[in-house]
C-alpha cells in the first residue's frame, strides 16, 4: 500500500499524557483487533501508560482473541445469544469490566449496539472508534457507504459514547481523500492506519479527563 497518502488529524497529536498508576482500560472488540494490537504494542513498549485489564469479545472466532493470548491479556467471550435478554448480556459485560476495575472502556471494532442501560453504568467513560468522519456514515458499513455515495473525503473518528448510535462528543478525527481508484480494501487499509494513530491519543486524552474529573466540562 502507498503509505505516503495525505491526511489531516485534528486536534493535532502531540505527546501522550503520563498516567501513574497506569490507566486501567477494558477493550471491547468483535473482529480482527488491529486497533487492539496497536494498544498492546504501545503498552508493551512503555509509550502509552495503559494497563489493558481485559478484552471482551462477542465473537468466539474473532482475531482479537489470539492477540490477547499472545499479549497475555485476560479475555472473555460473551455472546448475546447465550442470554435470554440483551440486558443480561450487557450485565455480564458490565460485571466483567467492574471486576477488572476498569476506568475507561474502549470500543475498538465493537459491532454490537449498546443500550442506555450499559452506557449509564459507565457514563462518560466509554469511547468508540468509527471508520468515518462522524456524523457522516454512521452504522456498520461506513467505508463501503462512503465509496458508494461518491464521497471525496472520509476518515475516522473517536468519540465518547452517548445514548445514540455512533454519536457523542468527538475527541479526535482523521481525514483523507478517497481516490478514484480506491476500493473497499485500499480505503480500509488507509483508514486503519489512521485509526492506529488516533485511538491511542484519544485514550490518552479521555484518560486525562477522567483522572482529572474534567468530564463535566467536556
Ligand atoms: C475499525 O475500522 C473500526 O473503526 C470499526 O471496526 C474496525 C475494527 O478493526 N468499527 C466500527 O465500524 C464500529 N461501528 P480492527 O478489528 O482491525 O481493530
Amino acid at each position: 500500500m502507498d503509505k505516503s497518502f495525505n491526511y489531516i488529524i485534528s486536534p493535532e497529536i502531540s505527546e501522550f499524557r503520563r498516567f501513574s498508576p497506569k490507566l486501567r482500560i477494558g477493550v471491547l472488540a468483535s473482529g480482527n483487533g488491529t486497533n487492539f494490537q496497536e494498544l498492546i504494542n504501545l503498552s508493551e513498549k512503555g509509550e502509552l501508560d495503559i494497563d489493558i485489564k481485559v478484552l471482551i469479545t462477542n465473537k468466539e472466532d474473532a482475531g482479537c482473541i489470539k492477540r490477547a493470548e499472545n499479549g497475555e491479556i485476560p479475555f472473555k467471550i460473551i455472546r448475546s445469544k447465550d442470554f435470554a435478554q440483551k440486558e443480561f448480556f450487557e450485565l455480564e459485560i458490565i460485571n466483567t469490566l467492574n471486576n477488572f476495575d476498569v476506568e475507561l472502556v474502549v470500543m475498538a471494532g465493537w459491532m454490537k449496539i449498546v443500550t442506555p442501560f450499559f452506557i449509564t453504568k459507565f457514563k462518560n467513560k466509554i469511547i468508540n472508534i468509527h471508520p468515518s468522519l462522524l456524523p457522516a456514515y454512521k452504522g456498520s458499513s461506513a467505508i463501503n457507504d462512503s465509496i458508494l455515495n461518491g464521497s471525496k473525503i472520509t476518515g475516522c473518528s473517536v468519540h465518547f459514547v452517548d445514548e445514540e448510535v455512533d454519536s457523542g462528543s468527538l475527541i479526535i478525527q482523521a481525514a483523507l481523500s478517497i481516490r478514484d481508484d480506491d476500493d473497499i480494501e485500499s480505503l480500509s487499509e488507509k483508514i486503519h492506519m489512521l485509526e492506529h494513530k488516533i485511538l491511542p491519543h484519544s485514550i490518552s486524552h479521555a484518560g486525562f479527563l477522567i483522572r482529572s474529573n474534567s468530564m463535566e466540562n467536556y
